[in-house]
C-alpha cells in the first residue's frame, strides 16, 4: 500500500492540489491499490498514483470521449462505466481506462449516397441490423444517451431521429465495446449524422448567401482594419457592440447599424 500519510502535489493535468490533510482512500488502477486523496476525478486520482497520460485523455472536460473507463467497486459484480475526466473516484474502485477500442469503420463518399441513404447504412454497417435490443449499451453510456433507441431509429430508416438522438456521442466508443452484436453504434451514428446533414437537413440559405458574400471580398477591408486597430480599441468595440436581447424572437432582430451585415 502506498504511504497515506504525506500527500504528494499533482504532476500532470491541470494541478489540482488537494488541501492539506484530506483524506485518503484506496483505489485499484489496473490491478494495484494506490491511496489517493478523495474528491479526485478517476483521471486526476490515475495521475496522483504516478501514471502520466500519454493517451487516454484530451479535453478533462467530457467532451472528447478519449478517457472512457470501466471500473467495478470492490465486492460488487456490477460493471460501471464512465468519463475518467468527469467521475470522482471513490474509495474500493477497481479501475480500467479503455482510451481507444477497436470498431468497424469503414470508408464511404458521402456525395454518392443521396437516393439509398439507408441502403448505404445497410451496406456498410450490416451490422446494425442485428442488434437484439440487450439495451447494454444504454446503460453503458458515460453521456446517458439512448443508444439502443437510436439504433432502433436506424434500423426502421428514420435516419433524421438516429441522428438528433446521437448528437451528445462523445465517441468513447464503451457501447460498442460492450454489444454483443458487435456494433460500433458510435460509428455507425456518425455516419447517419453525415449523411443526414449532407442530404436530408434543409439547408440554412443565408448561411450560403453570405459565404458566397465573403468570397466576393467584402469583408476584406473590414477585416483589414480590424487587424491594425490597438488592443484595447478592440476591447473596447467587443464590449461596445450592438447585442441581441436574450428574449428576441428568432430571425426578427437586427442591429441598428447594418452598415457591417
Ligand atoms: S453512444 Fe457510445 S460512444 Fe457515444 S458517448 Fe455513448 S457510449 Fe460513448
Ligand atoms: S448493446 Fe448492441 S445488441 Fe444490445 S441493444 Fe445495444 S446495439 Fe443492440
Ligand atoms: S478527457 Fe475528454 S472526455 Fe475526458
Amino acid at each position: 500500500m502506498a504511504d497515506d500519510k504525506k500527500i504528494k502535489p499533482l504532476t500532470t493535468g491541470d494541478r489540482t492540489i488537494p488541501p492539506a490533510g484530506a483524506k485518503m482512500i484506496p483505489i485499484y488502477i489496473m490491478g494495484r491499490e494506490y491511496m489517493v486523496p478523495e474528491t479526485l476525478t478517476i483521471m486526476k486520482a490515475i495521475e496522483y498514483a504516478g501514471y502520466k497520460y500519454i493517451r487516454g485523455c484530451g479535453c478533462r472536460g467530457g467532451i472528447c470521449g478519449a478517457c472512457g473507463t470501466f471500473y467495478r467497486f470492490m465486492g460488487d459484480y456490477k460493471l460501471r462505466a464512465g468519463l475518467a475526466c468527469q467521475t470522482v473516484a471513490e474509495p474500493n474502485m477497481i479501475i480500467m481506462q479503455l482510451p481507444f477500442f477497436p470498431a468497424n469503420r469503414p470508408g464511404y463518399n458521402l456525395e454518392d449516397m443521396k437516393e439509398t441513404p439507408h441502403e448505404e447504412l445497410r451496406r456498410l454497417y450490416p451490422e446494425v441490423f442485428k442488434c437484439v435490443g440487450c439495451g447494454t449499451c444504454s446503460r453503458t453510456c458515460p453521456m446517458d444517451i439512448d443508444v439502443m433507441d437510436y439504433i432502433a431509429l436506424m434500423k426502421r430508416g428514420n435516419l433524421k431521429g438516429a441522428a438528433i438522438k446521437s448528437f451528445d456521442c462523445v465517441m468513447c466508443g464503451l457501447c460498442a465495446s460492450r454489444c454483443p452484436a458487435q456494433i460500433s453504434q458510435f460509428n455507425a451514428a456518425m455516419f447517419v449524422r453525415r449523411l443526414y446533414g449532407k442530404h436530408i437537413m434543409p439547408k440554412a440559405e443565408h448561411l450560403k448567401k453570405r459565404v458566397a458574400e465573403i468570397k466576393t471580398g467584402k469583408y476584406e477591408q473590414m477585416f483589414k482594419e480590424l487587424a491594425a486597430m490597438k488592443e484595447d480599441d478592440v476591447k473596447k468595440l467587443y464590449v461596445e457592440r450592438e447585442r441581441e436581447p436574450e428574449m428576441a424572437e428568432p430571425g426578427k432582430w437586427m442591429p441598428k447599424d447594418t452598415s457591417k451585415l
